[in-house]
């Protein structure tokens, strides 16, 4: 009898295995995302899976739903309270002050990428370990910095085949924002009958929150309710003038969304977030399964949030008391792995064109010291080493598609020698191994 209980053969709830084709996939995202990072000066940054508790907390906004339902907190054996990262943000603002980047030239630009957790209610698209591609500028607070993150994210989209509609709004300043919030507590305070249990709630504690909330009675209210940007401050307003002028000069199509608050609180000015305007099979299983900014009952339909962000100016003065002014971005992998897979396309890369098959104990030793010069070569060689017939390792290589198969037999591997079959026409040659990968380069170049 087995020792194991079925259901721990199980990955937890809201957790998945990822791979076969899918991780082709995901492979593919991160590697295009990568590249445009790097090309754009951004340095990678791997911060820990876990991090004190009480980072997050001020810093994401005490009645936001991360800090409030959705952190993964333990208690160590040492008695320390920490938490698995709920996203990249804030990691990266303390990696900054810790590792004493502000000696470096400013902006200092990270990306990142990796597994981050959240204990959410599982349904497509929305899992509890998730994967976020992220790119920071810290230290810079014109608007050029904004323009650079949403024209990366914008471009690693275009290169996955990806079309998004990039929403963009200002949220205000400190010095702003307490009058838009007055002003809202007043417009809700009139309704206050009408507002979702959550929303009643809120409007003590954090009156910005009313407006991304997905309740249908919240969402017609929303309707008539102040809109930030008749409160934003000439500074406010400059700079997200100087953000849509980013967006006309690299012909980057927005839509202006006054509504749009994102669902943290560091956030100052520029908000923003990508989406795709998602077909009946992507919605999500139970519409009201829960409110976050994900999936959003907008005008114009359901739509899924592929990615946000956001300058947070303010958040360094919170975690650690200094001036940093920052922008960034995060691509949620899991959402962008899901479309691209139900568009159906290759992500296997280039397939080899030569197979390799051999015959007996001494050719599956030549076989592997062959192996090695072909890698080195940059030739791919695909090989299947546990097979022992002819016919079975020639019906590998016609089902991969080989254009040539090298066969080493035991003949062959006495004399050294080789014999390449072209898998088209079935004709064969016999040289000396150590001119084989100067013949197939010729010949594959030649096809
Ligand atoms: P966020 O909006 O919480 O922002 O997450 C960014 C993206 O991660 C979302 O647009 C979504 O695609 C994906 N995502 C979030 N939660 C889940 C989940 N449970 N399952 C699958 N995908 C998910 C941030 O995290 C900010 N740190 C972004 C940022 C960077 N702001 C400034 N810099």
């Amino acid at each position: 009898m087995s020792k194991v209980k079925k259901e721990l053969l199980k990955t937890a709830r809201g957790t998945r295995d990822i791979w076969g084709d899918e991780i082709l996939i995901w492979d593919k995202i991160r590697t295009v995302a990568e590249e445009l990072a790097k090309f754009y000066g951004f340095k990678k940054i791997e911060t820990p899976h876990f991090e004190h508790a009480e980072l997050f907390g001020a810093s994401l906004g005490e009645t936001t739903d991360i800090v409030e339902k959705q952190m993964y907190i333990f208690r160590t054996r040492g008695g320390d309270s920490l938490v698995l990262r709920p996203e990249g943000t804030v990691p990266s603002v303390r990696a900054y002050f810790e590792n004493g980047m502000a000696s470096l030239p400013q902006p200092v630009m990270l990306y990142y990428s990796g597994s981050f957790f959240r204990h959410e209610s599982p349904q497509k698209g929305r899992f509890r370990e998730f994967g976020q591609f992220g790119l920071e500028i810290l230290g810079e607070d014109l608007a050029v910095a904004d323009a650079t993150v949403i024209r990366i994210a914008g471009l690693i989209f275009k290169e996955l085949g990806l079309e998004t509609v990039l929403e963009l709004n200002t949220i205000g300043d400190k010095e702003c924002r307490p009058a838009y919030r007055r002003e809202l507590v007043i417009y809700y305070r009139k309704h206050f009958n009408y507002l979702c249990k959550d929303c009643k709630r809120r409007l003590k504690e954090n009156p910005l929150r009313l407006v991304d909330c997905k309740e249908e009675s919240c969402l017609n209210l929303k309707k008539n309710a102040p809109q930030m940007i008749e409160y934003v401050c000439d500074e406010c307003k400059n700079h997200f003038k100087d953000v849509l002028d980013f967006m006309d000069a690299l012909e980057i199509s927005y839509r202006l969304n006054p509504h749009l608050v994102r669902g943290l609180d560091y956030y100052t000015r520029t908000v923003f977030e990508f989406a795709v305007d998602a077909t009946e099979q992507d919605r999500p299983a139970s519409p009201d399964a829960r409110s976050d900014s994900e999936t959003r009952q907008a005008s114009q339909g359901r739509r899924v949030e592929l990615g946000g962000g956001g300058r947070y100016d303010y958040l360094a003065q919170i975690l650690a008391s200094k001036d940093l002014p920052a922008v960034g971005v995060s691509l949620g992998i899991d959402r962008i792995a899901e479309l691209l897979k139900e568009r159906g396309g290759n992500f296997s890369g280039e397939a080899a064109k030569v197979f390799l098959i051999q015959l007996g104990e001494a050719a599956k030793k030549k076989s592997l010291k062959l192996l090695e010069e072909f890698r080195k070569a940059g030739i791919p060689l695909a090989q299947s080493l546990s097979k022992d017939s002819i016919r079975g390792q020639l019906k590998i290589a016609a089902k991969l598609g080989a254009s040539y198969s090298l066969i080493i037999g035991q003949k062959e591997a006495m004399d050294g020698t080789i014999i390449i079959r072209d898998m088209d026409s079935g004709s064969q040659e016999a040289l000396p191994v150590g001119k084989v990968i100067e013949r197939i380069k010729l010949k594959v170049k030649m096809r």
